[in-house]
């Protein structure tokens, strides 16, 4: 734990893998792997697995919840999907603007933004996703980027609203390509969005809101990256895909690697 108020979070990133019949032998792989994790373990699952793996871990030590949602409460929108349908299949959180949806299906932070206030209405904890491309990287516009994200995602709400807000650091450049953001990298960007909260909202917020880093992260890395003092969790896509891989990332802290199964 970073800080007492900040509980390590591990968010696993299926993306579009895994049907439900997958899903659900995922899970039960999972639970005896992680049962003395003191990092909270979240999955964002894809819609059609939400229900069946809430229900199954009602009461265990696993969160579900889903990697995007629609601004509306409802209406004719085909295909899309409502938070209060997520809340309702179970799900307890959402994944907003990961940056796949920002560059394949053109979401903007004015969008990402009417999601975020969805969500909060719908009691579901969101989890904003920021961060730089590559050229902005190269560019040194890192610290404009992370401020301009966080400032119209967030525009409009109020500190207390945000009380349950996770923000994902994912600098799009380290999203899938094996290219890490060294530990020193990821903390700066942390910190700079720790501070531009404090600033911008209050102090007490900044200490509170839980910032995690995602992108390339596995066992060899995980640890590193939350020894960082603003690194307070990890949103892992790619790694999270294999039981025993991910849960390696969710034990890195307690030292354990792979927990023998029960039986
Ligand atoms: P990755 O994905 O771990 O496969 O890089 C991270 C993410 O997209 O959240």
């Amino acid at each position: 734990m970073t800080d007492t108020e900040r509980p390590v979070t591990i968010v696993g990133n299926w993306k579009m893998y895994k049907t439900v019949k997958e899903s659900l032998a995922y899970v039960k792989e999972l639970l005896p792997l992680v049962q003395h994790a003191t990092a909270r373990v979240y999955l964002a699952v894809p819609f059609t697995s939400i229900k069946t793996l809430a229900d199954f871990t009602k009461g265990k030590s696993i969160v579900i919840g889903a990697q995007n949602m629609h601004d509306a409460s409802e209406g004719a929108f085909t295909g899309e999907i409502a938070g209060v349908m997520l809340k309702g299949a179970g799900a307890q959180f959402v994944i907003l603007g990961h940056s796949e949806r920002r560059r394949l299906f053109k979401e903007t932070n004015q969008f990402i933004n009417s999601k975020v206030k969805r969500a909060i209405a719908d009691k579901l904890q969101p989890i904003l996703c920021i961060g730089e491309t590559l050229e902005e990287h190269q560019q040194g516009k890192t610290q404009e980027v992370l401020a301009n994200q966080l400032k119209e995602c967030l525009q409009g709400i109020e500190s207390h609203q945000l009380d349950n807000l996770m923000i994902s650091y994912e600098p799009v450049w380290a999203i899938g390509t094996d290219e890490t953001a060294t530990p020193e990298v990821a903390q700066a960007a942390h910190h700079f969005c720790r501070q531009f909260i404090s600033q911008t909202w209050n102090e007490h917020l900044a200490k509170k809101v839980l910032i995690q880093y995602g992108g390339s992260v596995k066992p060899e890395n995980a640890k590193e990256l939350l020894d960082q003092p603003d690194v307070d969790g990890l949103l892992v896509g790619g790694a999270s895909l294999s039981a025993e891989t991910f849960s390696k990332i969710v034990n890195c802290n307690v030292g354990i690697d792979v927990l023998p199964h029960p039986n």
